[in-house]
């Protein structure tokens, strides 16, 4: 076996399998070299989702032609002018992404230094084919064609140009709500896809770039600790998708992926959204670079903390108290389009039919998904109207002191039509108590504990082993919940009593949910995230009031509880309790404005 040093196209060639991996690695490249020039303003242009043609403009600094030449070398680089890699505070410093994107396609760089000529180098999978004058204003710009076209083995595992584009996409939507003061573009094949402007604020950014409706659905997240800086933007509870792939996150201006920031999101909206809902957010870390080692992926999509726990602590107590800030605030207005479709319909004999149309309403702003309107929709059109109306003693509320009025009545056994001073409330009463539940729970764990209720026979719950050791590994905590069980063979729990709150009949469902919970979140939470996840757990089982024919005196009493209630505006699901429709809105339902 004879050693040797390998030449360079190869090296470069060995390397690019690792910095460039699909078009959209190359293009994150490109579009970062364009950052860290100090660009203003860098225009995209993609053909067949890159695979064709990648092209980036910016209006930074530019290079010389020498530099040029230098920075299809590999290793070279401006970024590191003391050696001191601990501290690098540009995107690139590794000097090899252009050596490695030139050894795998057709690269051709024009570039131009403020007051001096442009330059052009072009290079195809390695080998120099010209270089000369070229003409454009100051800045560089950078086509990439036919990536991997001679790298059969590569070419082979990417994906549709619809996928590629897809990837490349969700690069650039990253890079520039990383950097809200530049301005972007991106083309694709003739298309724009984004369009924003420069000095945009960073909420204003992200909502650009994700969907616009978030600008009125998010809250600011901004937390210290540490020298370490949390800002950001996260969406309502009640604003939330299907799919967590609006969650954004970067160290330092980097994008990064992170395990971390799944399951600190994750607990963070723990109680507030169902499991398969997923809230926006867009976060940035501000970390010394010291506490961040940024080399430890080649494409630096990864990043290593020195101290994980602080970070994930930080993000779910950022969250959190930005959340809890809302106080009970939620989706409540109408909008103006649903009104109109309101007022168009005409009138149909039953009241029912009605309704759904205030439901998309409220849909269009609230955002809830279709499915979780449509488990509400039965408990209207199932049984025939059950409205009912009861005198109420109470005047009508003056001042702002009872923001969500007085009862009026209640339809449907379950919701309850109040009048507040400004308009209209309706609140959904199930959801509002399993609310209320979660926060007495939580009241009742910072003071003494929650109380327990024997059962007057215990019962046995199987269920499989591991998750009778999970249980039984928190058999402590569960008890300050109320909830006192013991380990009963290999694969039971033997429950003694519940929670007094949550009233009888709920074990089996309590016991296995819990076990669930502790799968998927017990390692990955601090204990008191960990304990307000068990409290949202066992509210969700305790919601007895649905479905509950109340007095005016209970429903009233529902309200006031709610208007001091943290967090009342959402149920646990990250529906909203309430809706109201403001005097206006109802002036205009009747064409009075
Ligand atoms: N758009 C640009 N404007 C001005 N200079 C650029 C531009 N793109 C690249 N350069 C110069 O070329 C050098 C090499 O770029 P390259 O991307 O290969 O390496 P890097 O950015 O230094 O490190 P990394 O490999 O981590 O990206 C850079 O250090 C920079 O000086
Ligand atoms: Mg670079």
């Amino acid at each position: 076996m004879s050693i040797r040093r390998l030449p360079e196209h190869l090296v470069n060639r060995i390397a690019a399998g690792e910095v460039v991996e699909r078009p959209a690695s190359a293009l994150k490249e490109i579009v970062e070299n364009a950052l860290d020039a100090g660009a203003s303003r860098i225009s995209i242009r993609l053909a067949n989702g890159g695979l064709d043609r990648i092209e980036v403009s910016d209006d930074g600094c530019g290079m010389a032609p020498g530099e040029i030449a230098l920075a299809l070398e590999r290793h070279a680089t401006s970024k590191l002018p003391d050696d001191a890699i601990e501290n690098v505070s540009t995107l690139g410093f590794r000097g090899e992404a252009l050596p490695s994107i030139a050894s795998v396609a057709h690269l051709s760089i024009d570039s131009r230094p403020k007051n001096q000529d442009g330059w052009n180098r072009t290079i195809d999978n390695g080998v120099l084919l010209s270089e000369g004058p070229a003409a454009l204003p100051p800045g560089t710009r950078v086509t990439i064609e036919q990536l991997f076209a001679r790298v059969p083995a590569r070419r082979k595992f990417l994906r549709s140009a619809k996928a590629e584009y897809a990837a490349c996409l969700d690069i650039v939507r990253r890079l520039a709500m990383a950097h809200p003061s530049v301005a972007f573009t991106l083309e694709h094949d003739g298309r724009r896809a984004i369009g924003v402007q420069g000095g945009e604020a960073r909420e204003d950014r992200v909502a650009a770039l994700t969907d616009r409706a978030l600008a009125e659905n998010h809250v600011i997240v901004s937390l210290e600790r540490e020298g370490v800086r949390l800002s950001g933007v996260a969406s309502l509870p009640t604003y939330n998708r299907g799919v967590g792939d609006h969650q954004f996150l970067f160290v330092n201006g980097r994008p990064v992926r992170d395990r971390l920031l799944v399951g600190a999101v994750r607990g963070a909206y723990a109680d507030m959204l169902a499991r398969d809902r997923h809230p926006v957010v867009a976060l940035f870390l501000d970390v010394p670079p010291l506490e961040v080692d940024v080399n430890v992926h080649p494409a630096k999509t990864e990043v290593r903390f020195r101290d994980p726990a602080l970070i994930r602590g930080m993000i779910v107590s950022g969250l959190r108290r930005a959340l809890d800030a809302e106080g009970f605030r939620s989706v409540q207005q109408a909008d103006p389009a649903g009104l109109s479709a309101w007022k168009t319909e005409p009138i149909s004999p039953t009241p029912i039919s009605a309704l759904p149309i205030f439901e998309t309403a409220f849909a269009s702003t609230s955002h809830l998904s279709a499915a979780s309107l449509a488990d509400r929709r039965p408990t209207f059109a199932a049984p025939p109207p059950q409205a009912r109306a009861e005198p109420a003693a109470a005047p009508a509320p003056e001042g702002t002191s009872f923001p969500l009025g007085v009862a009026r009545g209640q339809v449907a056994r379950t919701y309850i039509v109040a009048e507040a001073e400004d308009g209209l409330v309706i609140v959904d009463q199930h959801a509002a108590h399993e609310r209320l539940t979660l926060e007495r729970m939580r009241r009742a764990m910072d003071g003494q504990g929650v109380s327990a209720q024997a059962l007057l026979l215990p019962e046995v719950v199987e269920l499989d082993e591991p998750a009778c050791d999970r249980l039984e590994a928190r058999i402590e905590e569960l008890r300050d919940f109320g909830l006192e069980l013991e380990r009963f063979g290999p694969a039971a729990v033997l429950v003694r009593a519940t929670p007094a709150m949550l009233g009888q009949g709920v074990v089996k469902g309590l016991v296995s949910d819990l076990a669930d919970d502790l799968a998927a979140y017990d390692s990955a939470l601090p204990l008191k995230e960990r304990l307000d996840l068990v409290a949202a757990t066992m509210a969700c089982h305790g919601s007895v009031r649905a479905g509950r024919v109340l007095s005016v005196a209970e429903m009233n009493a529902l309200l006031r509880e709610m208007e001091v209630t943290p967090r009342s505006g959402q149920c646990n699901h990250g529906r909203p309790t309430w809706v109201k429709l403001g005097h206006g809105d109802i002036e205009k339902l009747f064409g009075r404005k």
